[in-house]
């Protein structure tokens, strides 16, 4: 055997590890060439006999072989005791798959999501607004008087700055107006913040949607009508709605709204406390005072505005008891929605 006939052993034994195409195959290289009776045991008892002068460089072209075939054969051995998505000796059928955790979407952000969703079909647009708002936008330009409870420190939490974390999202209809003109459609899911103290209900942080039209005749049967479909979207065909006089500031009249109970049906059961109803939002006819604030004509135009808690929806319609399992981002709880 001479340099040349090595050379073409070499490339011939690392040809074939290459394209071995399973453990097998890469396993019947292996022994073709490196078991004790294989080829390369022989080649390098052919050494003795090759020419002084090759003799250096055959051994050297010998070790290669051997090291670099070695080398091969290990990591071809590797990928296929990995096994490969299109099969292969070394994939194991049998094994369990494994679980790659996908995470679900919050339920507040699933809530929020469906009811934005069930407006914009109508022709709202969704508007934002920050968290931090000005005494103005969040109180005096909704028409909230100087007394009034919710402006008082220990229900709103006041900033060094003279700002305020909103207590609702109310105040994003007040930037809107002031930047567009009517009509105007809009829906605005959003954080507010209030002083609470968190118990089963309650939560010094929690979500509200606020709607918003403004268009010459929008009328209270415009309210209702546009209310009914929502109720409809979000809790099935069945449900009923029904007014119930409130007081707003920044409406006139304003109205409680509720659905009849999904659990019963409005039959009365525990979750509605025997009454058939559960209220779901505040609304009304926005207050011409509200108007004046934004530069919008009273005599010209008209419209309606609601604001719902969000927590309250997804508590009902998941049959979640206690408000603090949303924000305690325990995955065992959030992964059951
Ligand atoms: N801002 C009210 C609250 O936080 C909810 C509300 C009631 C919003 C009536 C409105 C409305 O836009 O017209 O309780």
């Amino acid at each position: 055997m001479n340099l040349q006939d090595l050379n073409d052993l070499k490339a011939k034994a690392l040809g074939e590890a290459q394209n071995a195409v399973d453990a097998a195959a890469i396993e019947a290289v292996r022994i073709e060439y490196l078991s004790r009776k294989g080829l390369l045991p022989q080649v390098m008892q052919e050494l003795k006999n090759v020419s002084k002068e090759e003799k250096p460089l055959f051994g050297k072209t010998v070790n290669e072989l051997k090291n670099e075939l070695t080398e091969l054969i290990k990591q071809k051995q590797a990928e296929f005791a990995g096994g490969t998505a299109s099969g292969g000796a070394g994939f194991d059928l049998t094994q369990p798959g494994q679980w790659q955790g996908l995470g679900t979407r919050h339920p507040i952000t699933q809530i929020t999501d469906r009811i934005t969703g069930i407006f914009q079909t109508l022709g709202f647009t969704v508007a934002d607004g920050p968290d931090v708002e000005t005494v103005w936008n969040n109180f005096d330009a909704l028409n909230t008087p100087a007394d009034h409870p919710s402006r008082d420190e220990q229900d709103t939490f006041y900033l060094e700055s003279g700002e305020l974390m909103r207590c609702h999202t109310s105040p994003v209809q007040v930037r809107y107006m002031m930047e567009h003109k009517p009509p105007v459609r809009i829906i605005s899911p959003g954080r507010c913040y209030r002083r609470d103290t968190p118990d089963a209900t309650h939560s010094a942080n929690f979500h509200q949607v606020e709607g918003l039209y403004v268009d010459e005749n929008v009328s209270l049967a415009d309210l209702k009508g546009t209310l009914s479909y929502f109720a409809k979207e979000m809790m099935g065909p069945d449900v009923k709605i029904r007014f119930r006089p409130h007081f707003f500031p920044f409406t006139e009249p304003s109205v409680e709204v509720d659905f009849t109970c999904h659990v019963c049906n409005g039959k009365g059961c525990r979750v509605c406390k025997n009454s058939g109803w559960i209220e779901i939002l505040g609304a009304g006819m926005v207050d011409p005072n509200v108007f004046e604030s934004v530069g919008y004509d009273a005599e010209k135009v008209s419209g309606f505005a609601f604001g719902m808690g969000i927590e309250r929806i997804t508590m009902i319609l998941f049959g979640i008891h206690d408000i603090r399992n949303l924000y305690e981002n325990d995955v065992r709880f959030l992964s059951q929605f």
